[in-house]
């Protein structure tokens, strides 16, 4: 298969839209756009295209996908009901970074969420996507577009030899807003759970909600007897080839000392914050950027580079675990299969 390029990086001609939608409908796969990360999409209904996704993925079959609706009819269609705090959750975040976990209806096919009885379900902001999906007529399963254990996909560029040919469409929209994937919550005896860190911080729906619990394993290694409230949290993740480490402290002058003595010696990749890099001894650098939107934004085009650079160990700052910096966080300590150091 020859995948068709549509480019909307600069300016959206809805009507170009319409072929997409269309493939979509009939089950075939189209590479999208969302706020967040590129998605490998499908109709979400439709088992047999979404079983294409695990495939093009090579994505293990009991990891869920989250579904991508237009608007709030959509939802009801697929869901048992909306409770109170999810209903608070819609209405402050959607359309937006953020998936809930419902329980679902018979209509959504089981391989669209490994078995579970459980559907995640997010409205995107993206523009794009949100046409996608409505001119299609159909709820969109997506993946983040990658090939699994990869870092996920936030510009075409990055992702365009994972997917071409497996694809009927590659909808380039240009470099996404936020680089990292949604937050995932569920709510829990009205206590809601963050599986998944992302923009939407829990301090935020903390203060929407009145609670929010970080899942333990958001920063913890899952011991090997463990089933993990969301399926995705137990496989490799982000990691490059490359063996990675990640140091962190709150003091820089600390931190700048602690990474020029790991490097010493060796042969290194460091990847800093703009306004510490100069100061690294090591000649392999990449810069992260300076703020935590930033830094989401630009890690993991950064991750997927470290493997060029044919050194022994990338050493990566880690940032605050507080706000964005604990989807930040989240990501990197994956990235360095939890080889990480605090001082
Ligand atoms: O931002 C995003 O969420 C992107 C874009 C494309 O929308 N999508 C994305 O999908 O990151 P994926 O498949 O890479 O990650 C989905 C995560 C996995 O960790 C999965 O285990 C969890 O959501 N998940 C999905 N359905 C679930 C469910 N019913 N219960 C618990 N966790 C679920
Ligand atoms: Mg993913």
């Amino acid at each position: 298969m020859i995948s068709k390029y549509i480019n909307m990086k600069d300016d959206i001609d809805f009507e170009e839209l319409r072929e997409p939608a269309e493939a979509i409908k009939e089950g075939n796969l189209v590479l999208m756009p969302t706020e967040t990360v590129y998605g490998l999409g499908a109709n979400a209904l439709d088992p047999i295209a979404v079983k294409n996704i695990f495939v093009a993925k090579g994505r293990e079959s009991d990891n869920p996908l989250i579904v991508h609706i237009s608007d709030i009819l959509m939802l009801k269609e697929l869901i048992q009901e909306v409770g109170e705090v999810e209903q608070k959750l819609i209405d402050e975040f959607w359309p937006g970074p953020l998936t809930i976990i419902f329980k679902k209806k018979e209509i959504v096919p089981s391989i669209v969420t490994a078995g579970l009885d459980t559907v995640g379900i997010r409205m995107p902001s993206n523009i794009i996507a949100r046409k996608l999906i409505e001119y299609s007529g159909v709820p969109i399963a997506a993946p983040s577009a990658n090939i699994s254990g990869k870092p996920s996909g936030t510009n075409i560029e990055d992702i365009i030899n994972e997917f071409d040919g497996k694809v009927e469409y590659i909808i380039d929209g240009g470099s996404v807003d936020i680089g990292l994937e949604s937050t995932v919550v569920k709510v829990v005896d009205g206590i809601v759970h963050v599986l998944r860190p992302g923009k939407i911080t829990a301090e935020e729906i903390s203060k929407l909600t009145g609670n929010a619990v970080i899942d333990k394993h958001v920063l913890m290694q899952l011991s090997s007897n463990e089933r993990p409230e969301s399926p995705g949290m137990k496989y490799r993740h982000y990691a490059p080839n490359t063996k990675c480490i990640m140091v962190y402290s709150k003091d820089t002058e600390k931190l700048i000392k602690k990474i020029n003595e790991i490097s010493f010696g060796k042969n290194v990749l460091v990847l800093g914050r703009t306004k510490n890099i100069s100061r690294y001894t090591s000649s392999n650098k990449l810069d992260m950027g300076d703020t935590l939107e930033e830094i989401a934004k630009n890690i993991f085009t950064l991750l997927r580079k470290v493997d060029n650079y044919n050194v022994d160990l990338v050493i990566i700052e880690g940032t605050e675990k507080e706000g964005l910096g604990l989807a930040i966080n989240n990501r990197l300590i994956r990235a360095c299969e939890y080889n990480y150091i605090e001082i």
